[in-house]
């Protein structure tokens, strides 16, 4: 948990403001925030179909101030007992008295009353997580690209008839809903990864109880308020936020989830997988990342420089899919630098509430201090400060600040080479031949996305078959989309989200085999 960093601010009357339902606005230390419709900032669980106040509450932190920016529910393991007994008593009749299309049209509606709530849901998730508000309202559409799309695929959920090798049979398979599944999800994306799970499962016809993350809980919390007025049944949707992870565990221990759905990092998912399989529960699992980003002496420079961008400085780099090493052939590595350094010149960090930041803070303290780190070390083993740099005071003011930086003369090395920064941290590998980049790309335990750039049709081909992750960006940085499917290989997990193969990571298939004599 980050620590209070001093700004002269007093938590504890910030917390009399913003405490419970009669909030009139989100305030911290220097301003308060007015919401359109001030009922979606809830500090509550929802379990069994009601709002639940809880008398343990856990402190949730504004990043961008270091401040207290409220207290919600601590949910106790009793609570998500009770949780995943009501969602399972809820998910059969929510599945047999609702067709695809029924649930298509309610999760349509969830969508719209999202998009309807835009400014508001992208002001608690910009306060909360600390991302810009431009950013933070691309998410809330994001997030609702995912329900609108499996509003559809509802509707397509199909069976197959097969020739039966017995006579006078016939053979076919229909999907079924796998039941209730637990859903665990990160803080770097409050609403869309929540809704990238829920979408499916709720399409599918599972219930689902879910622990958001305890930096960001409050958007989980007006999205499952919107779920409810969008006329989805109550227990089919359960919010159990918590700080006790023994209690969250309940998820992947209790006989009556049948699905566990994870995104975060790749020893907690390993951990996961193990309680689940005492019960073989299915899994889906989307870990860490370590993308690299390959740029060929071939490449347009500037394409590639903008896909770096994106794909380096999307949540200041807060991203699992966010470039980690940048791999530039020697022939273009002097102009490649230049024009990234200039570009990256011209981002500002600051609030996500000032309309000219392009950087909001970091989560916490700690994620400023693993960058600090990488940097320093870097640096000791003979890497260049291209840009930026972290001073020792980075990160002790107000708010998580990490300045962006561009460090040249990398090497495998190097602890950047081989582990996730997750911050504005663009480190420059220099590589000679397209061999040596593969073995050099390859050569990590994670899969989760890679990129490159080039003009040379064969080499995108041959290159995007060679490299050893479960998404490619080819000539662009920007893979993610609800169409997409969504997931990594080796150690970045396994299932995918989104896409035409997201709805079956919540289903089971059934064959029925009829005699017709
Ligand atoms: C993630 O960082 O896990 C999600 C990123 C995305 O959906 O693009």
């Amino acid at each position: 948990m980050p620590e209070i960093l001093s700004n002269g601010s007093d938590a504890s009357s910030l917390l009399s403001q913003v405490r419970g339902g009669t909030l009139e606005a989100i305030s911290n230390a220097d301003m308060t925030y007015q919401l359109k419709d001030r009922s979606l900032f809830i500090e509550d669980a929802f379990i069994g179909g009601e709002w639940t106040t809880k008398e343990k509450t856990f402190e949730v932190w504004e990043p961008a101030s270091a401040t207290v920016l409220g207290k919600v529910a601590n949910c106790d393991q009793d609570d998500f007992r009770k949780a995943i007994q009501s969602a399972f008593d809820a998910q059969p009749k929510f599945f047999e008295s609702t067709t695809g299309t029924a649930r298509g049209v309610m999760l349509r509606k969830w969508n719209d009353l999202i998009l309807a709530n835009q400014e508001d849901i992208a002001l608690i998730l910009c306060l909360e997580n600390g991302k810009t508000l431009a950013e933070a309202k691309g998410e809330v559409a994001y997030a609702a690209s995912f329900i609108s799309w499996f509003a559809e695929e509802a509707t397509r959920s199909y069976g197959v008839t097969i020739p039966s090798s017995y006579p006078n049979t016939s053979l076919s398979t229909i999907r079924e809903p796998i039941g209730v599944c637990g859903i665990i999800t990160p803080w770097n994306f409050p609403a869309a990864m929540i809704t990238r799970k829920i979408a499916p499962a709720l399409a599918a016809g599972c219930s689902v109880v879910i622990k958001p993350p305890s930096e960001t809980p409050y958007t989980c919390l007006a999205l499952t308020k919107l779920a409810i007025e969008a006329g989805l049944p109550p227990a089919t949707i359960q919010v159990c936020p918590t700080k006790d992870r023994q209690a969250a565990l309940e998820l992947s221990t209790n006989p009556q989830v049948r699905k566990i759905s994870f995104t975060g990092s790749t020893n907690v998912g390993k951990m996961l997988a193990g309680l689940a399989a005492k019960t073989l529960k299915r899994v889906s699992l989307e870990l860490g990342g370590n993308a690299p980003v390959i740029v060929f002496d071939d490449a347009d420079i500037d394409v590639a420089v903008e896909g770096v961008m994106f794909s380096k400085f999307r949540c200041s780099g807060q991203t699992c899919v966010c470039a980690n090493r940048i791999y530039v052939q020697s022939g273009i590595l002097k102009a490649f630098t230049e024009r990234l350094v200039a570009r990256v010149a011209q981002l500002k960090m600051g609030s996500g509430l000032d309309p000219t930041t392009t950087q909001g803070p970091l989560v916490n303290k700690a994620a400023v201090t693993k960058i600090s780190e990488h940097i320093s070390d870097a640096l000791s083993k003979g890497a260049k400060v291209e840009f930026g740099g972290i001073s020792k005071d980075d990160g002790k003011e107000k708010g998580f600040f990490c300045p962006p930086t561009v460090l040249s003369g990398v090497t495998a090395k190097m602890v950047v080479a081989n582990d996730e920064s997750f911050g504005p941290l663009a480190p420059i590998f220099e590589f000679g031949s397209e061999e040596e980049v593969l073995r050099l790309a390859n050569d990590t335990e994670f899969g989760l996305a890679g990129y490159f750039f080039t003009r040379d049709i064969g080499k995108a081909h041959r290159v995007a078959r060679r490299l050893e992750v479960g998404m490619v960006g080819v000539n662009t940085g920007k893979i993610s989309a609800a169409e997409a499917p969504f997931g990594g290989v080796k150690e970045s997990g396994y299932g995918r989200e989104g896409s035409l193969y997201g709805m079956e990571e919540y289903q089971t298939i059934k064959s029925i085999t009829v005699s017709t004599v």
